[in-house]
């Protein structure tokens, strides 16, 4: 038998994978991020053998990843950046908080050169649980680190396995929280092998490699917020961030990007007051579909989610040039 000597490393932040609660019957009252991510690996059956060779790890933050700061994210591109230069390593795992989750895996897709697996998974009950989810998930990681041509940011959630672009947390209790919308889930995970539904992502640098290098080097992130249509909506939000000093505004917009004329006429004032703005729509399904009349004034931010949205602009603002999706 072929012994597999590259290693996998694993790279936790916290989250509910790495939760307590007081009671093993208690699924919601826990603390997110208190479990070492060495104890979390040490506790699942048959994780050394799903690894097939050596298991590394490092604590790169311990944290609810409601609180995500720039600076974890910061810290753990570089960790991935570093991993995924060095040939001894197969894949990177990253276990992570399922709340901002799709966040994280926008912004790594963004900004590394992933032609090997970088793995986000997560929890939905805490590891005190009756039932804890974080070990299967985590064994499901390893099988899709071992698939053949595996590659890119992926995230690996109850047995699917989801791509950066399409992965959004679409559930605050199921176990099975993520979907990748209309296009589904790359594949699934059954009994440590991964069945395929659609190709692996493209082996792509990301493009916005440049945007981590400014971050490295010391550059400040940029202030970059979400509003919403809405029946009502006026301008007053946007106008207070204007003069709050807000570089940037990503606006989710009803429907087919349309906008309540009070709140159209702020943005494209703070366009003009040297903002950047991007038109998104708050359904949840599809993506706005570019009218010639329609959007002149505010630049739609094809096809991504408010949240990636915004991942995307802060990116841009820090000198990434706009990838065509
Ligand atoms: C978190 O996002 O860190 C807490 C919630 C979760 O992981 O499900």
């Amino acid at each position: 038998m072929q012994v597999e000597t590259k290693k996998i490393v694993v790279l936790g932040t916290g989250g509910t994978i790495a939760g307590k609660a007081a009671a093993a019957g208690d699924n919601i009252g826990y603390v997110a991020g208190q479990v070492r991510v060495q104890d979390l690996l040490a506790g699942v059956p048959g994780l050394a053998q799903a690894a097939q060779g050596p298991l590394d790890f490092e604590q790169v933050a311990q944290i609810d990843s409601k609180n995500m700061e720039f600076g974890v994210w910061a810290a753990l591109a570089q960790r991935c950046h570093e991993h995924l230069q060095d040939d001894s390593v197969r894949a990177v795992v990253i276990t992570h908080g399922t709340d901002t989750l799709e966040e994280t895996a926008w912004f790594l897709h963004s900004v590394l050169d992933a032609r090997k697996p970088v793995l986000l998974t997560c929890a939905m009950r805490p590891a005190t649980a009756i039932a804890p989810d974080g070990p299967q998930n985590l064994l499901d990681a390893m099988a899709v680190a071992h698939a053949p041509g595996a590659r890119g940011v992926l995230v690996v959630c109850a047995g699917a396995v989801h791509g950066a672009r399409q992965v959004q947390k679409v559930h605050p209790y199921r176990v099975d929280a993520f979907s990748s919308g209309e296009g589904g889930p790359l594949g699934w995970v059954e009994e440590g092998r991964v069945r395929l539904a659609q190709d692996w992502p493209q082996a792509q640098a990301g493009w916005a490699q440049g945007a981590l290098e400014k971050v490295a080097s010391g550059a400040s992130w940029p202030r970059v917020e979400i509003v919403m249509n809405y029946a009502g909506a006026c301008g007053a939000t946007v106008d207070a961030l204007v003069r709050d000093g807000v570089q940037g505004l990503v606006v989710a917009a009803t429907g087919n990007g349309t906008l309540h004329h009070a709140l159209q006429a702020a943005l494209e004032r703070a366009q003009q007051a040297g903002v950047a703005v991007r038109v998104t729509t708050r359904c949840p399904l599809g993506q706005v579909l570019s009218l010639p009349w329609a959007h002149a004034a505010l630049p739609l931010s094809p096809g991504l989610i408010p949240v990636k949205a915004r991942v995307s602009l802060l990116l841009e603002l820090l000198g990434a040039s706009a990838p065509t999706l």
